[in-house]
Formats: C-alpha cells, sequence, structure tokens
C-alpha cells in the first residue's frame, strides 16, 4: 500500500512536471552585466527556462571578459567547469587543445549550421573539424557613438574623416562637453587603438599587423602615425577616465555631458535600455576612416564536456536555441549586435543595426571584414594582452614617444609568441 501510494505520488508529479524526467541545469559563465547586456542575457536565460531547465547564472563583471576569463581558468582547473562559458575566436582552440569542450555534432547537422552560418564564423567555432562552441551574436568594434543635439550646441559636425574628427572635438571642447567619453581600462584603450590602426592603416596592413604579426608592419611609419593619433586623442578625454567602466562612459553621452564615444555596439545596449532611438537621439558612425571596414567580435558560448545526460540535454537545447529565430532577434536588439544567421529578418532592428548588417555583407566581398584583436578574435589572448599594456603605458604617459612605442610593440608581441 505504501508502495503503492509513493508510485502514485511519483506518476502525478511526473505529470504536473512535464519536463521533470529531462530537466537539467546549464551553467553559463559571461560578463554581460551592464544595466543593458543584462537585459540581453535574460532573453537566453528566459528562453532555457521555459523548455524546464534550471539556469544558473555565473555573471563575472568586468568588461572585455578578463575577469571572467581568470575565473573560468580558476574553475576548470579544479575540475569543476560550468556547461557554457563566452569564450572567443583563436582561444576556443585552446580549450579545445585541452579536450575539456564536447563536440555539437548532432545538434549542429539538425540545424544545418554549416548552411546557416557565415564561413567566417563557423571556421571559429570548430575545433579539429567539429562545432564546440555556438555563435551568438556580431558585434561591429569600428564604431563612433555620438550625441546629436551635444553636437548642435557645440556647432560640431559629425566626422567622416580623422582630421574633422579632431575639428569635432575641438568644437565640443570649446563649448565646455567632454568631447570623448572614455574610459581608461586596457581593453577599452585596446579598442581606441585599433579603429585608429584600421584607420591610418587600413584594413589589409591592420590584418598583417595583428593577424600575421607582420614586424615591418608593427613598426613601419604608419603605426607610428596611429600612435601619434592615440596620443593626440588623449587631451579631449577628461580628468576622471582612469578606471571607469565602459556603460558608465556611455551614460556620459546619454546625459548630454560627452559628445562622442568610440566603441563597440554593445554600448547600444545602454541607448536602448534607457529608451532612446538610434538615428535619433544617438548616430552611429563608423569610426572616422574606417567605412567600408567591419572589425568584426563575435560572441560564443564554448561547451564543456559534462557527465550527467539530463545537463547535457540542458546543454543541447541551450545550443539549439542560441541558433533559434527568437532568441536572434531578442537577444540582438537588446545587447547592440546584429544576428549571427545572415537570413535573419532585419526589419524590428533600429537603423544602426541594419547599417551594421548591411556594412558586414559589404565587407565581406572584399578585405574589410577583419576580426578585432581587442576583442579577442584576431590573435592569441597573450598577443592580445602584450598589445594592451604597450597602448595603455603609451596613453597614461604623456612623455611617450610614438617611435619608441612601435619597437615595444613588435618586442612584447614577439615575447609571447
Ligand atoms: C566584448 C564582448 C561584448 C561586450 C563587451 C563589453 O568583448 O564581446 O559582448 O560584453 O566586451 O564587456
Amino acid at each position: 500500500m505504501k508502495a503503492f501510494t509513493h508510485l502514485a505520488a511519483a506518476v502525478s508529479l511526473a505529470s504536473l512536471l512535464p519536463f521533470a524526467a529531462q530537466a537539467g541545469e546549464v551553467e553559463v559563465l559571461h560578463w554581460w552585466t551592464s544595466g543593458g547586456e543584462k537585459r540581453a542575457a535574460d532573453t537566453l536565460k528566459q528562453l532555457v527556462e521555459e523548455q524546464g531547465h534550471t539556469w544558473k547564472d555565473f555573471a563575472v563583471a568586468g568588461g572585455g571578459g578578463e575577469a571572467a576569463m581568470t575565473v573560468l581558468k580558476t574553475r576548470a582547473v579544479s575540475g569543476n567547469p560550468p556547461a557554457a562559458a563566452q569564450i572567443k575566436g583563436p582561444d576556443i582552440q585552446e580549450w579545445g587543445e585541452l579536450g575539456l569542450l564536447t563536440e555539437l555534432d548532432e545538434v549542429a547537422a539538425e540545424g544545418n549550421w554549416d548552411q546557416i552560418l557565415p564561413e567566417q564564423v563557423a571556421r571559429i567555432m570548430k575545433y579539429d573539424d567539429a562545432y564546440v562552441a555556438v555563435p551568438v551574436n556580431v558585434h561591429r568594434v569600428n564604431w563612433l557613438w555620438i550625441n546629436p543635439e551635444v553636437f548642435a550646441k557645440a556647432d560640431a559636425t559629425p566626422p567622416a574623416t580623422l582630421d574633422e574628427f579632431f575639428a569635432a572635438a575641438d568644437k565640443l571642447k570649446a563649448a565646455g562637453f567632454v568631447p570623448i567619453a572614455h574610459g581608461g581600462q586596457p581593453w577599452q584603450d585596446g579598442t581606441v587603438f585599433e579603429d585608429i590602426v584600421i584607420s591610418v592603416l587600413g584594413p589589409q596592413d591592420y590584418r598583417k599587423a595583428f593577424v600575421d604579426l607582420d614586424r615591418d608592419v608593427l613598426t613601419g611609419d604608419k603605426m607610428v602615425q596611429a600612435f601619434a593619433t592615440l596620443k593626440k586623442l588623449r587631451d579631449y578625454i577628461d580628468a576622471d577616465a582612469a578606471g571607469r567602466d565602459w556603460n558608465t562612459a556611455t551614460v556620459m553621452l546619454i546625459n548630454g555631458k560627452a559628445g562622442m564615444q568610440i566603441m563597440g555596439d554593445w554600448a547600444k545596449s545602454e541607448w536602448s535600455a534607457a529608451n532612446k532611438v538610434a538615428g535619433k537621439d544617438y548616430q552611429c558612425l563608423p569610426f572616422p576612416g574606417t567605412q567600408g571596414s567591419f572589425a568584426f567580435n563575435v560572441d560564443s558560448l564554448a561547451m564543456f564536456k559534462l557527465t550527467d545526460d539530463d545537463d547535457r540535454k540542458a546543454q543541447d537545447d541551450l545550443a539549439r536555441t542560441v541558433l533559434g529565430s527568437k532568441f536572434q532577434q531578442f537577444f540582438n536588439q537588446n545587447k547592440g549586435s546584429i544576428p549571427v544567421r545572415l537570413d535573419e529578418d532585419m526589419s524590428s532592428f533600429d537603423s544602426c543595426a541594419q547599417q551594421s548588417m548591411a556594412d558586414f555583407k559589404a565587407a565581406a566581398k572584399g578585405p574589410g571584414l577583419q576580426p578585432s584583436l581587442a576583442h579577442g578574435m584576431a590573435a592569441s589572448s597573450y598577443v592580445q594582452g602584450a598589445v594592451f599594456d604597450v597602448v595603455t603605458n603609451f596613453f597614461n604617459d604623456p612623455a611617450a614617444d610614438p617611435n619608441k612605442a612601435v619597437q615595444q610593440l613588435a618586442a612584447a608581441i614577439q615575447a609571447v609568441q
């Protein structure tokens, strides 16, 4: 009798919880913690929970993800990695080599990933020819954000060239605004520098410098000019920039304190969260001199090997969800990026996202589409770190010499190869 009661209770419980039999847990490491980015991350959580699974949020604050990567390494070393982690670019290969990532071949075949993903992106997601990560989106790094109301008050013109950029900065400064809202953190300094390099050297030599690590290009006259431009830019940021988070810098534009920000399009997540409209309350322009180029930054979730079958099922469902239309639409509209599936309907996206998609497709036809160094797409995290060190030291030293900086850049990169 007692056994029967237990069985009956179990049966009725199971019918109340239709997913209970296959419900698993997914722990997801990411660094989407700003107000706008959290809204985007929550869409994934919701879609996973709707399938009956448990979402365990493993958010580690810190723009650019350096802190998150440090925490991930500690967890992996202790044999307890999360189900999924935001790992990007060439670093995916390193984690693959450690034998810690799981293959997603079944889900990828069923979802036709080879057909729906741009070839450039699919290649990055595979280790040893098998998908081990799922791409979430495409961010563009080479953007300049402006507050048009501030520009009007300062009688400044939206810039298309570096000369026009500094002319606008002078006007903003003269009118009492902070010309460039910047956060003095190595990855933000690196982001600005990357945009300047694309502008001054062009996309092909940018590639030679940061993908091929070509010493002649790294130490050439144009690179000297890029450092000189970075130095000039220093005069247009405010005294409190040190350590400031990128989203705090965005708020300086939203509040009308500053006129411009050089940042990837995750900055748009903050504008969207503040209910501001692209093309009206704010404008996005390709960073001056980089029209036709698209520095891409693809967020992706790499999947770790798990032992529990239900958790594995939840992990597969997570991967499936990420490339589903619902997620691609909701997430990217909140995150500021564009869908990684180029067949997505863009009609509900704002004008900046629509421009981004058009520019991505145009750049992909020629040399304009290039991987972002500052966001882990172009080279290993060691090379990226070496560049950040040189750039940040240079940016923080008013007496720094651009001619010496290029030699330091080449030496620092060589030391970590
Ligand atoms: C990037 C990442 C973006 C965004 C940004 C700021 O590296 O790809 O998704 O989070 O950092 O933290």
